[in-house]
């Protein structure tokens, strides 16, 4: 469960007092695991500063941030990049233009963690992994692997920002239990022995199979990679349980800068990647079609309030109307993407 608790963020550009913006005013909210939230509200409203504050960009003056529980105000963006995964308006920001598709992709699979000790010996299969994954995007990027990404058009790099905020290396065992004594209810003993308990066992029983896949005679090349993939799929599996982190992802209008066609492309496979995924998701949009259509609840942000949150049934039942009465309620203009998708 991810949780803002007060947060509070004034800027002041100039160093003048008449300048000072509050961005965030005494901000709460709980999100609960596995809820995908569309957050609209006009420019300024505090929708990017919630989202920046919640990856550690922008330090809140006061409040906390919490992860299952845990207070992670303090710790820096880097030290919660394995937790989240973002894609910004800008397709510029989240790929590096100077770098391929494959070396963009690598990295942020191996973002915030070691490389996995289960998968030593077949390294290359990222690659296919990769190809199989960018083939769903269906805009030919599998075969543009080695191509520098600041050739490729803003839709092109917004589906590969997507696709490496959501792919994730399985963590280290170290990782995994350093995560799930910190961010279990329980008390540190507690977790460490059920991890341990529940962990090891498992391991050595993978380990067990992984070898005698490893030295079978019997199995052609293809095979024994084959073979050798499912036990590692199986056993990930198995731990899983114990990932306590699985991603969040933030999409910051990360459909805004792509042409009609491209953004409900890219949109349709973000609403597939997190059902498949079930992965807790915040989506920012301007366009309140698509804050209705997706997801299972609808904030509406407003001069750095939260000023409407509705889950379930009561956001199925909503409409454009509704949401432009709530916009003029509260003395701002819709932005014009609520008029052109009616
Ligand atoms: N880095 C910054 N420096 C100064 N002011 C900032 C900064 N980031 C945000 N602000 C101010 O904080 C307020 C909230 O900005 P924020 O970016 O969160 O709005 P938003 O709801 O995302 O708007 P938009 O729909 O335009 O993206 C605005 O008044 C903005 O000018
Ligand atoms: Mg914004």
């Amino acid at each position: 469960m991810l949780e803002l608790r007060n947060v509070t963020k004034t800027f002041n550009l100039t160093g003048n007092k008449e300048d000072l913006r509050t961005a965030l005013d005494h901000i709460n909210l709980q999100i609960e695991s596995g809820e995908f939230v569309t957050i609209i509200g006009s420019n300024g409203s505090g929708k990017s500063t919630t989202v920046n504050v919640i990856t550690g960009s922008v330090k809140p003056d006061s409040g906390q941030v919490l992860l299952n529980n845990v207070d992670i105000t303090k710790l820096d963006e880097h030290q919660r990049a394995s937790y989240f995964g973002h894609v910004f308006q800008d397709p510029m920001l989240g790929t590096s233009g100077d770098m391929s598709v494959l070396e963009n992709l690598e990295i942020a699979y191996r973002r915030g963690r070691k490389h996995s000790p289960f998968l030593w010996g077949f390294r290359k299969s990222h690659k296919q992994i990769f190809i199989n994954e960018l083939k769903r995007f269906d805009l030919g990027l599998e075969d543009r692997l080695n191509q520098k990404v600041g050739v490729m058009s803003g839709g092109q790099r917004q589906a590969l920002t997507l696709l490496m905020a959501t792919i994730r290396n399985k963590p280290t065992h170290r990782t995994m239990k350093k995560d799930y004594i910190r961010f279990s209810e329980k008390d540190h003993d507690v977790a460490k022995k059920e991890f341990e308990d529940f962990y090891n066992p498992a391991y050595q029983e993978f380990k067990k199979e992984f070898r005698a896949i490893l030295f079978d005679r019997t199995l052609k090349h293809k095979e024994k990679r084959a073979k050798l993939i499912e036990a590692n799929r199986l056993f990930c599996q198995k731990v899983s349980k114990f990932d306590l982190t699985k991603q969040i992802l933030l999409l910051d209008e990360h459909t805004a800068a792509l042409d009609p066609k491209t953004a409900k492309k890219v949109l349709e496979l973000t609403d597939k990647i997190v059902k498949e995924n079930g992965m807790t998701t915040l989506m920012i949009t301007h366009n309140m079609k698509d804050a209705l259509t997706y997801g299972n609840r609808l904030i509406m942000f407003h001069g750095g309030h939260i000023i409407l949150d509705v889950r379930g049934e009561e956001k199925q039942k909503l409409t454009i109307e509704d949401l432009l009465e709530k916009f003029n309620t509260a003395g701002d203009l819709p932005p014009d993407s609520a008029i052109l998708s009616k």
